[in-house]
């Protein structure tokens, strides 16, 4: 059903993106006006050659201003603006004329001429509808949360990632819509995760260096380096630009019980919680809640403190990253003594629920376990290494800008192949 479901999403988005390219061929414009306001300047687009299709779309005259296209004003060999700001007057951004012949054509009041294409007037505009579109399509793939039931691992060969950008591409757009993926069958070597982070960009490198080993040592800086449980968290919340992607590749591991991996979707968590107990929503997503940690590795002493609340919100009220991970809260608590017993209560909550909506499974030798360091929470089982049955994890790091730049630069590669 999730194969399905992925196929089908990553079917239609090229449908999309043809459609899109067969429509440019033929975009023209059938009647231009200044807004009564002088506000806005209404094209008349036209964008597959029939009348019918004609959309009266609406330009702010200071955006057309600050976007002409000019070789004074924009730069075309690096797509900069370079328009002169100590030199740009809002208020004289007001049209002499406008008129449409192959372009629209705009001459302004000090006499400037600004040309623009009518698709890229088109692609760029203001309706609703087409700025979900562009968020949808090219800013980044629309997350598709998942409960316990509806959880189902999507695996990818290691070769085909390597090797072929279709299926690199595959991966990423499932790895950002469901925040979670597994590559089988790489090769059991410590360099492997580092190969996988180069086909998309490099290696986020952290205080634990770029590679870092998973392996029960005597002698741990830090409690994921032992055999014990490791309670369900999200890596590295003490940094305010925190990872985004984690790799864990396993080369070894134990057959004996135990070392099962946890995840859960944090966003789903916390999207239930929303409707479901809104106080408790409120409490996790507007607490400041100070992250920390105090160590030292390769010989470099640390002491990383951010503050955060647990649930992340944007200024529109999307989640944005899950910050949830019980040795790296600090014992400094930031906030009015008053409101520290109902954050707890919420906080147990949220943590109940991670647990409810949890799925478990086992990694094996030659499996690289991919998933969102800011949407999922992660965890382990604890296990014993004995003689000859010793686990063996390598781990780094991607964010998530070098990833959606990768997948932009795919999707444009492969419209372009079309
Ligand atoms: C970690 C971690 C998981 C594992 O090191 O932070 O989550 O499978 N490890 O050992
Ligand atoms: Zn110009
Ligand atoms: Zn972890």
């Amino acid at each position: 059903m999730f194969v399905a479901s992925v196929k089908k999403v990553l079917e239609s988005s090229v449908q999309k993106y043809l459609k899109t390219t067969i429509k440019s061929a033929s975009f023209s414009a059938e009647s231009v006006k200044t807004s009564t306001d002088h506000r806005y300047v209404v094209v008349g687009i036209n964008k597959s050659g029939s009348k019918s299709d004609c959309e009266q779309l609406k330009y702010p005259l200071v955006w057309l201003r600050d976007n002409c296209q000019c070789s004074s004003c924009f730069d075309a060999p690096t797509k900069s603006r370079i328009i002169d700001w100590t030199k740009f007057d809002l208020k004289n951004a007001q049209p002499k004329s406008v008129s449409i012949n192959k372009q629209l054509e705009v001459i302004w009041k000090d006499d400037h001429v600004s040309k623009f294409d009518f698709k890229w007037l088109y692609e760029r505009s203001f309706t609703a509808e087409s700025r979900q579109k562009y968020l949808d399509n090219h800013y980044r793939p629309k997350p598709m949360l998942w409960s316990k039931e509806q959880f189902e691992m999507k695996e990818f060969k290691a070769g085909d990632v390597f090797e072929n950008d279709e299926a690199l591409y595959d991966w990423l757009e499932t790895l950002a819509r469901y925040g979670v993926a597994m590559i089988k069958n790489a090769d059991l070597t410590e360099d492997q995760a580092r190969k996988l982070a180069n086909r998309i960009s490099f290696i986020r490198k952290t205080s634990y260096g770029e590679e870092f080993i998973v392996r029960a040592d005597p002698n741990a800086t830090n409690v994921a380096y032992t055999s014990n449980l490791l309670q369900i968290h999200t890596d590295l919340p003490y940094y305010e630009y925190t990872p985004g992607v984690n790799l864990l590749h396993c080369i070894a591991q134990t057959k004996l019980p135990g070392a099962f991996n946890m995840l859960a979707d944090g966003f789903h968590v916390a999207e239930r919680l929303k409707k479901e107990n809104p106080k408790v929503f409120k409490c996790l997503s507007t607490t400041l809640v100070n992250w920390s940690d105090y160590g030292a590795d390769g010989g470099t002493r640390f002491e990383t403190i951010q503050r955060s609340p647990v649930i992340c919100l944007d200024y529109e009220g999307n989640i944005t990253r899950i910050n949830h991970s019980i040795p790296q809260r600090d014992t400094f608590f930031s906030v009015d003594a008053e409101v520290v017993d109902e954050w707890y209560s919420a906080l147990k909550t949220f943590v109940d629920l991670l647990h409810e909506e949890a799925v478990y499974f086992k990694t094996e030798p030659g499996d690289i376990l991919t998933f969102s360091n800011i949407r999922l929470v992660h965890g382990r089982t604890g296990y014993t290494d004995t003689e000859g049955n010793v686990r063996h994890i390598v781990g780094a790091y991607i964010d998530w800008d070098e990833i959606y730049s990768r997948l932009r630069i795919l999707a444009n590669d492969k419209r372009m192949k079309r």
